[in-house]
């Protein structure tokens, strides 16, 4: 059942429920960052349109937004290969991106790239200060972005929606990347082990209580943050479908009706009995049946039209993208009380004309620095007045009118 709101009293909510800051970046300067020797924009909250040709690197830009939080980018590249390489050149430089990022209070200046062409890690600097991790870029940054890679997130195997869930669950608790590593850790632990024919069963015990004490962690926190993204979309109004979520995960499941415990101890005897099997067949959890914290699914329902995602047109599958990312913009400026920037890449283009100006007028009332980009600067005509313009070409961006 939906309810539906006007989007001014969605936003009017909003900002009755908690004071929403809203973040934008107001400068953003790319050095030796792929196609960009050096470029560097300066814009406002409203929304910004970048359109050029193919290859002109607007997309890169949004890569380089997208190292404002922590993560390996939009484009989940490899760090090396960001580093902006000239013909015949095989090394490249070091890439930087700096920024400044203004939450309507108090304006800090980010920094990420690579020391040295070698470096396996990037760097962070918060106003000028080395942090050691990457995770304290969340405290000043968020995004949530979409890019045409993603429009067969619903088509192709889990293991996408399971990131896409993980990334959005990150934004909201930067303390889960450390559960997944944790819990992966251990799980190829136990993999080599049994590979090599070690059954070790306090060495192997110990690891998969490591699985199952960070496995439940894992998915208590997919499950808090899918059940509060799905009562936003509820409420959400406009053309874009609202979701139905549900995760389908062993843990994920039984968290929805047994206490936390029951459940972290059928995991962990799950482990130990498919060991045999695991060792044999050279995978994890082949002999249980349910999907372990890092086989989970998310599985989506249009749901005005009760229909799995999968199912649904390709136009319909985007809208409900849209609405995923637009919801998970109002989860944060209704939880956590900042409104996070939208990168949202080649996305106008593929909406007809009813849906794309719904867009474009819904990003503008909620105040979210939403950056587009797209071949067709014609699509992006009624944004006038409302947008900031930059042409970008071979590596250059400039501001237009
Ligand atoms: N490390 C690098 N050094 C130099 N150029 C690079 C590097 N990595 C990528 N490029 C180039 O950057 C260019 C721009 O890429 P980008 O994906 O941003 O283009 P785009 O404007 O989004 O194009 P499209 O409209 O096709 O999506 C590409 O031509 C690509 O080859
Ligand atoms: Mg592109």
């Amino acid at each position: 059942m939906t309810h539906a709101i006007a989007p001014a009293d969605f936003d009017s909510t909003l900002a009755a429920q908690r004071a929403v800051s809203r973040l934008s970046v107001t400068r953003l300067t790319l050095t030796n960052f792929r196609n960009y020797a050096h470029a560097r924009l300066e814009p406002g909250l409203a929304p910004v349109v970048l359109t050029g040709a193919n290859g002109a690197g607007k997309t890169n830009v949004l890569e380089a937004l997208s190292f404002l939080s922590p993560g390996s980018g939009l484009r989940r590249a490899r760090l090396g290969d960001i580093s902006r390489r000239d013909l015949g050149d095989v090394l490249g430089c070091p890439w930087a991106v700096a920024a400044i990022v203004d939450d309507g209070q108090v304006p800090v200046q980010l920094g990420t790239g690579l020391e040295n062409l070698h470096a396996s890690k990037r760097q962070v600097h918060v106003d000028g200060m080395a942090e050691r991790a990457l995770a304290s870029l969340s405290q000043h940054f968020a995004a949530h972005w979409l890019t045409p890679q993603m429009d067969r997130l619903f088509l192709d195997g889990s293991q996408e929606r399971r990131r896409f869930l993980d990334r959005l669950v990150f934004s909201f608790d930067p303390a889960h990347a450390g559960r997944i590593t944790a819990y992966t850790h251990a799980m190829r632990e136990r993999a080599k082990l049994l590979g090599e024919g070690k059954f070790d069963d306090a060495w192997l015990s110990a690891l998969e209580d490591t699985m199952a004490t960070r496995g439940m962690a894992v998915a208590a926190a997919r499950l808090d943050v899918a059940q509060r993204l799905a009562a936003v979309c509820e409420n959400m109004v406009g053309p874009f479908p609202a979701s139905r979520l549900v995760i389908d995960g062993l843990a994920e499941q039984g968290l929805t009706h047994r206490p936390a415990l029951e459940v972290e101890d059928q995991l962990r005897s799950a482990l130990k009995t498919s060991r045999a099997r695991d060792a044999e067949a050279g995978c994890v959890g082949g002999g249980i049946k349910g999907r372990l914290p890092h086989q989970s699914d998310l599985l989506v329902t249009h749901a005005v039209k009760d229909m799995e995602a999968e199912q649904c047109s390709t136009g319909e599958q985007k809208m409900l993208l849209v609405g995923l990312v637009l919801a998970a913009a109002g989860l944060s400026a209704r939880d956590e009380g900042r409104m996070p920037v939208l990168l949202l890449d080649e996305v106008a283009a593929h909406l007809d004309v009813k849906h794309r100006e719904a867009l474009f007028a819904q990003v503008v009332n909620l105040g979210c620095q939403t950056w587009f980009t797209g071949t067709d600067a014609g699509l992006f005509a009624s944004l006038k007045g409302r947008a900031q313009f930059y042409e970008v070409d071979a590596g250059s961006v400039v501001q237009v009118d």
